[in-house]
């Protein structure tokens, strides 16, 4: 079990009840309905002292040498009208707030990496420069993935186009209700987690693929194991089996 603690973005429960962790004065309110927010964690001072005070807790109750941070979807509108955010690009060289974002998570994984753990994020993490310790979740699409394994760092392969279990499996109109798309088991199980672009050397850097169940539609256990499977049987096949032996 790998927890994910969300940074900087998809943390407005934490804004809201810590309102001193982001760029503003708000009001915030936590979130009602799934989305992205545009406030984010604001990358002070109080919030690295937060965000190690929750990790230390996350540490001690996960064993799981990945701890992900997640890093995917956090808009950098209130870090570019942030005067504090402003004065860390300016102190530290940065170009942007992409690299301002880079420069968080290294930090952080500055931190996981000192305790003995490794740090997982998504894509996203790979915009400002990637951190050294750093494995990356390829969720739009697989680029990133292959960037990063030519940058030799690990990779897990998880794109929204073959892997997102949430997606419809079949026609609309008999299904319930989900969030969109279509991934048919057809589709799982063409998924190909090495790209034929890497090298022999960089295909060690793709440690395997993940399917995702986002449950926003999804209100109970029952429906996550409709979605799940049979779709996580043909990604087991595809991760698991030898090339020539897959059915
Ligand atoms: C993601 O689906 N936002 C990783």
């Amino acid at each position: 079990v790998i927890p994910e603690i969300e940074m900087p973005g998809h943390s407005l429960a934490a804004i809201t009840a810590y309102p001193e962790l982001a760029c503003t004065a708000g009001p915030f309110a936590v979130m009602t309905i799934w989305g992205v927010s545009d406030d984010i964690l604001c990358p002070s001072e109080k919030t690295f002292t937060f965000l190690e005070d929750v990790l230390t807790e996350v540490l001690a109750l996960f064993p799981s040498q990945m701890i992900h941070i997640g890093g995917d979807e956090a808009p950098k509108v209130r870090w570019k009208a942030s005067p504090l955010a402003q004065e860390i690009i300016k102190r530290e060289g940065l170009k942007d707030e992409h690299e301002l974002q880079s420069w968080f998570i290294k930090r952080i994984d500055t931190w996981l990496t000192a305790r003995g753990r490794r740090l997982v994020g998504w894509d996203e993490i790979l915009e400002g420069g990637l951190a050294p310790g750093a494995t990356v979740m390829s969720w739009r699409g697989i680029s990133g993935g292959i960037d990063a394994a030519r940058l030799g760092r690990d990779v897990i392969m998880t794109p929204g186009s073959h892997l997102y279990l949430d997606h419809y499996q079949g026609d609309a109109r008999f299904e319930p209700l989900a969030i969109g798309g279509l991934t048919t088991l057809d589709r799982v199980d063409s998924f190909e987690p090495i790209p034929d672009v890497l090298t022999a050397d960089e295909s060690k850097h793709i440690l395997g693929a993940q399917g995702n169940v986002w449950t926003e539609y999804l209100r109970t256990p029952t429906s996550v194991e409709y979605m799940a499977y049979p779709r996580a049987l043909a990604l087991a096949e595809v991760v698991w089996s030898p090339r020539e032996k897959r059915e």
